[in-house]
């Protein structure tokens, strides 16, 4: 069971981190983190005595470094650095850091224990809870990884403060997303939400609400046989953007591709679940208020639907979806023929574009 820890100033931060650590007293502890965590983060909690001790590793920060060498440059670091099979490893970081970090600390003496602080929003309501940790290899994404969860995850609003418009709404992303997985009212809150200029005690009480969403589907589901593909929201088609940037050169960040995902896969909900107009709408508002418009030309259909017939989910020829019938309630391995997501794509092109 991982611990979460919702955290909302310096002191509380001291405090909560003095407790978890008095588990590994006189244990060798380890700070990970990328080059912009050991800038902006690092600071805040390096002096406090109870990580005085602690040895630092740095990687180099993007996710083109989340493969084997920077994996391998971990694991040198944690023997060269006389780590035991009770070390305690800190990761400290974005999404990026904390998959790369928690394989490390999965495979390390056949696993060490590990706390994550993720540091970007993403990481905080996704990426850091859920026990999914990994690689990328060979040009495919998390292609390397095992199910290893964290012991704790410490939630301090206050590190996102360093990170970009662009980060903190690809975060936010995943917000949407939870949202329209769990009740209206949580719905309601998100969209009413703006991680731009919110107050740390604002966002941490939602950001708990949305990692409170994954953690009770992920309790039902630790390995996606099931419930937990709901998971997948909005990434079927999201990730077939993600796929068609990656491609084309053109910058997208993860939670960017989500969002536009969302607004197709929300459509195809409406046609063939009969999920309510009315939410699809606010979602369409919500997004394109949110998010730069993203170009799109009917002749990238062929293409964008290219990517999601190899999409890892499919088990056949049909492409998969999770659909909505309504907020919370979904249809976790449902399909939608070529026909049916060119009208999504329509309805994406006429609506925010
Ligand atoms: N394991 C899971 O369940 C899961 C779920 C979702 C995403 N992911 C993974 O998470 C990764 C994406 O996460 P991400 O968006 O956090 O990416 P990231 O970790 O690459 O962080 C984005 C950028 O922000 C920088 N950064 C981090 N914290 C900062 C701070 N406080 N201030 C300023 N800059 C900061 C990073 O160095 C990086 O440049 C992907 O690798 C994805 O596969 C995993
Ligand atoms: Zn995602």
């Amino acid at each position: 069971m991982t611990k979460i820890l919702t955290i909302r100033h310096q002191a509380e931060l001291e405090n909560s981190l003095n407790e978890l650590l008095s588990d590994y007293e006189a244990r060798q502890i380890f700070v990970l983190c990328d080059q912009n965590s050991k800038t902006h983060c690092l600071p805040l909690i390096a002096n406090f005595p109870c990580l005085k001790e602690a040895q630092h590793i740095i990687v180099p920060a993007g996710d083109e470094h989340k493969n084997m060498e920077t994996l391998s440059a971990v694991w040198s670091s944690l023997s060269r650095k006389g780590g035991t099979r009770k070390s305690l490893l800190i990761n400290l970081g974005g999404g990026m850091l904390s998959d790369l970090g928690g394989f490390a600390a999965a495979c390390f003496k056949r696993g060490i224990d590990f706390i994550n602080i993720p540091t970007t929003l993403l990481a905080c309501v996704d990426a850091a809870l859920g026990g999914k940790t990994g690689i990328n290899f060979e040009g495919l994404k998390n292609e390397l990884g095992a199910f290893y969860p964290a012991k704790a995850v410490l939630i301090y609003p206050e590190f996102f403060r360093s990170l970009d418009r662009d980060n903190l709404y690809s975060g936010y992303a995943e917000m949407l997303k939870h949202g329209l997985l769990s009740s209206h009212a949580h719905w309601q809150q998100v969209l009413s939400f703006d991680p731009v200029g919110a107050s740390t005690r604002e966002s941490a009480g939602l950001i708990l609400d949305s990692m409170t969403v994954k953690e009770k589907i992920v309790k039902e589901d630790p390995f996606e046989n099931g419930p937990r593909k709901a998971l997948n929201l909005g990434h079927t088609i999201g990730h077939a953007f993600e796929s068609l940037s990656h491609k084309r050169n053109i910058a997208l960040l993860h939670g960017h591709a989500v969002a536009l995902g969302l607004v197709c896969e929300l459509y195809l909900s409406n046609k063939l679940a009969g999920f309510p107009e009315k939410e699809l709408k606010a979602c369409v508002n919500r997004v394109k208020q949110t998010y730069s418009a993203y170009p799109l030309q009917k002749s990238d259909y062929s293409e964008l639907i290219g990517f999601m017939q190899h999409d890892k989910k499919n088990r056949d020829r049909h492409i998969r979806f999770c659909l909505l019938k309504d907020i919370g309630q979904t249809l976790p391995d449902a399909t939608a023929t070529p026909e049916q997501i060119e009208e999504s794509l329509d309805y994406y092109c006429e609506n925010l574009l």
